[in-house]
């Protein structure tokens, strides 16, 4: 069993090819910037940075942790979103009161990619940390995704699923362009 981890770990480990272990360098295992807030979202009122194995710590392949940094404003919040490879846990620096809600299908049962937001409930800006364990949580917002994919899901789809009419889905998605 081991061999076969290792063979596969040769190949591919969520998307990234194992480093020989010889040539790892020290930066490997260093990243920042968590001291600023990240990529804006103006519609939403959020900034996000998520630093993973993918664009910034090679060091974390297959060590299945990661962090992000998110600051909203009051009223922001982080839309309906999943993260497909990871459970997550968000803690709020220094001050701010969040609405953190989670979406089960069964409530016996709860799975790690859960439908889950963020919302800022108080007065002033709110930041908070987020821990994911998995080097490449992957984010999937829902929103965006289903108005915004790319092919188009289907109007016909869209209507019956919204019990909306296909002008009122055109306008939906004019707001996701
Ligand atoms: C779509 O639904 C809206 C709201 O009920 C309605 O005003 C509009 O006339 C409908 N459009 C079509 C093409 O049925």
């Amino acid at each position: 069993m081991l061999s076969f981890i290792l063979f596969y770990c040769a190949v591919f480990v969520n998307g990234k090819i194992c480093k020989d272990p010889k040539l790892a360098k020290a930066d490997d295992f260093f990243t920042s910037g968590l001291n600023v807030g990240g990529n804006v979202f103006p519609k939403f009122g959020f900034t996000l940075k998520i630093l993973n194995l993918i664009n910034n710590m090679p060091g974390l392949n297959t060590l299945g942790i990661s962090i992000a940094r998110a600051d909203l404003e009051p009223q922001g919040v982080v839309p309906l979103h999943m993260h497909p490879r990871a459970a997550e846990l968000i803690t709020v620096l220094l001050e701010g009161t969040l609405y953190a809600g989670f979406l089960v299908a069964d409530g016996a049962n709860f799975f790690k990619s859960v439908v889950r937001f963020i919302y800022n409930v108080g007065h002033k800006k709110a930041t908070f940390l987020a821990f994911y364990n998995s080097q490449n949580p992957g984010t999937m917002a829902i929103p965006g995704a289903i108005l915004a994919s790319e092919p188009p899901n289907i109007d016909d789809v869209l209507a019956k699923s919204f019990l909306l009419n296909k002008t009122q889905i055109a306008k939906l998605r004019t707001k996701f362009s």
